[in-house]
């Protein structure tokens, strides 16, 4: 129901490389007010917002921000983690993956991940670009993306002007520890 500190570093990640962006296939998993996705659409890429199809009032949300940002085009639609309903069937290969704050609950983890790999499957150079808020020590993402054909790389905040407490005039990250991902599929070069 509000702006994670996540989702203000995942944006500046956006802002950052938002030349790369027009055209781009861009889907957001767990938007809820979806800030990274909107900044991605006002960049110039094809976005769809998406959240569990099962809280209907965080797609809501999302529709709430498209509308105030003035952005008709891009597409709200129902995704829950880990399954495979008939509109993630129906989605076209995506370029990119926004996933800010998404990696919070273990249990979800593995969730996400068939979401992404099925969306690897459908373009094996999609790369996810994630952001997380570090709140326990006691677990690791990196084995269960290793199980998955996964590999990752992160990026260090000050590559893209995000190792501040407020960024663009917000008061977000704050104090919070918040570390950026980019997950890819480990074998598409030998496809
Ligand atoms: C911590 S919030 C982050 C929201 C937003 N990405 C941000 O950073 O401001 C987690 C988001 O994941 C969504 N979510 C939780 N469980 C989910 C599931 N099983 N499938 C899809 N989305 C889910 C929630 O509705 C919420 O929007």
């Amino acid at each position: 129901m509000y702006v994670w500190p996540c989702a203000v570093v995942l944006a500046q990640y956006l802002w950052f490389h938002r030349r790369s962006l027009p055209g781009k296939a861009v889907l957001e998993i767990g938007a809820g007010v979806s800030l990274p996705g909107i900044v991605a659409a006002k960049c110039g890429a094809e976005v769809i917002l998406s959240d569990s199809s099962e809280l209907p009032h965080c797609l809501e949300i999302c529709r709430q921000s498209r509308e105030m940002n003035n952005l008709p085009q891009v597409r709200v639609v129902g995704l829950t983690w880990g399954h495979v309903c008939p509109d993630l069937l129906a989605l076209p290969p995506q370029d990119i993956i926004l996933a800010s704050d998404v990696f919070f609950e273990p249990e979800d983890f593995e969730d996400i991940l068939t979401t992404v790999y099925f969306l690897m499957q459908k373009n094996p150079k999609v790369q996810l670009w994630s952001t997380y808020q570090v709140r326990s020590a006691d677990w690791s993402l990196e084995a269960l993306l290793y199980k998955w054909d996964m590999k990752c790389v992160h990026i260090p905040l000050e590559s893209f002007g995000a190792d501040k407490e407020d960024i663009a005039e917000s008061a977000l990250p704050g104090r919070h520890t918040v570390e950026m991902l980019v997950i890819s599929f480990a074998k598409k070069d030998s496809l």
